[in-house]
């Protein structure tokens, strides 16, 4: 089966792809709303530490792994050690949890791109707008079915080189585009506290909670922990700089998630102030923020429909990648036709995706520990399997088949120069803080202890 495993072209390829999937709502949506909830400038910081050092060899590791195996997550992990398959069943379900839920963020999007597109704009920049908007008890719904649908169509018709293509054009606009709005952000009066508040670390808002939160993100962000890269690196070739690459990948996530913060952090500042309340939004926050920025632009309106636009194509290639990897998955098990599978997965996630829009609205009032339904399922797997299945990988790594392993397969392009470091953070660093975290902090969000 090896050989028949299609290959990517070569490395800006490789990056690119992965990079397509790793930048979505992960970067412009959920990036900004969990740093203005976890302090800001400490959230930034404890994340980019942890994007150097874990994000790095975590990457490193699965990418290597797919590629030296050339299998997905599931058979990797079986070939490695016959013991561990779970670790790789456990990373092949989180996808199972997330795409339902994503796209119910991805029908929002799609909502206020047709909102600025048919000159609903202005109204869209009203305080209850949103909260009214999804608390409905149909019309997210659609929204989201539209979303899916889409996604669906595309997986089933076989995502093409198409979808690259547009790729490549749309990701540096949205660059600019998110540079654009952040700057034009950045100089509304008010606008500095905010910038002061994401680029000054508050160490008396450090707390286990937010190093959890940031490394969930991580993971989420750069699809780690869930299987993703490891079938990304199966089709790696092998004359191709690992490590370079990964860099790469990295600074791209990481900038474009850092500019969403810039974007949407100052404008909270600006038009609701720095309280708790409004910076505490959660999922909610870009969509009630960006029309008011939006609302106060000259132009705002046609600059403001090319920018959900844009995100709903981020989200879009990242949603397609998530149910591409569902069907891939299944059909690997299963041996059903293609198409029967698509269609089974879009059932699934709509069953899914339901619950989590109601839990809005007409459900709210079912929660745990303060949480939405859709926040529950983002918990369950960012910070709860993630981090589980990022424990085992270090653990099987470093102390079963042994880090060499890994890095002898990163070693065949030339030398490894951050190999110290990931032996270490692979060995000790990560499985250590990775269970102190998740113990502590599952503890604080179920109200038993607070660290
Ligand atoms: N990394 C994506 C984001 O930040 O939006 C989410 C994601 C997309 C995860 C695709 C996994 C995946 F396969």
């Amino acid at each position: 089966m090896n050989e028949n495993r299609s290959t990517f072209t070569g490395k800006l390829g490789f990056v690119l792809t992965a990079a397509g999937s790793a930048v979505g709502l992960g970067n412009i949506w959920r990036f900004p709303y969990l740093a203005a909830k976890y302090g800001g400038g400490i959230f930034l910081l404890v994340y980019l530490i942890l994007a150097v050092t874990f994000g790095f060899a975590l990457m490193s590791a699965e990418i290597a792994l797919g590629r030296k195996t050339g299998l997905s997550a599931i058979g990797a992990f079986r070939q490695l050690d016959k013991r561990f398959t779970w670790v790789g069943v456990l990373g092949a379900i989180v996808p199972f949890i997330i795409t339902p839920y994503y796209s119910v963020i991805g029908g929002w999007v799609t909502k206020y791109f047709f909102a600025f597109v048919s000159g609903d704009a202005k109204a869209s920049a009203g305080d209850a707008y949103f909260t009214d908007f999804i608390a409905r008890p149909v019309e997210p719904i659609l929204w989201f079915c539209i979303f899916i649908g889409l996604t669906a169509l595309v997986v089933f018709l076989g995502v093409d080189k198409g979808i690259e293509k547009v790729s490549k054009f749309m990701m540096p606009v949205l660059v600019v585009l998110t540079l654009f709005v952040a700057i034009y952000s950045m100089c509304m009066p008010g606008a500095m506290e905010g910038v002061k508040y994401y680029l000054t670390p508050d160490f008396s808002k450090f707390s286990a909670t937010t190093v959890l939160a940031a490394m969930g993100q991580l993971f989420y962000s750069m699809s780690l922990a869930m299987g993703i890269m490891i079938t990304y690196g199966s089709y790696m070739k092998k004359d191709v700089n690992l490590e370079s690459a990964v860099h790469q990948i990295e600074i791209f996530d990481t900038s474009i998630a850092f500019l969403a913060g810039m974007m949407i952090i100052p404008s909270v500042f600006a038009f609701s102030g720095g309280n708790e309340e409004a910076l505490g939004k959660g999922p909610s926050l870009m969509f009630i923020t960006l029309p008011k920025v939006f609302d106060s632009m000259a132009g705002g309106t046609i600059i403001g429909a090319v920018f959900f636009l844009l995100v709903l194509f981020a989200a879009l290639t990242s949603s397609i990648s998530l149910m591409e990897t569902l069907v891939s998955i299944l059909q690997d098990k299963l041996h059903w036709d293609r198409k029967v599978t698509t269609g089974a997965v879009l059932i699934f996630c709509i069953l899914l995706g339901v619950p989590s829009s109601l839990g809005f609205g007409v459900w709210s009032g079912f929660s745990v520990a303060n949480m939405s339904i859709l926040d529950m399922f983002d918990f369950i797997s960012n910070s709860v399997m993630m981090p589980v299945v990022a424990f085992m990988t270090c653990l099987v790594i470093g102390w079963i088949v042994g880090t060499k392993t890994i890095t002898d397969e990163i070693e065949l392009t030339g030398p490894f120069k951050s190999k110290k470091l990931f032996n270490v953070v692979i060995k000790y660093i990560a499985p250590v803080c990775i269970v102190l975290i998740l113990v502590s902090s599952v503890l604080d969000v179920l109200g038993i202890a607070k660290i």
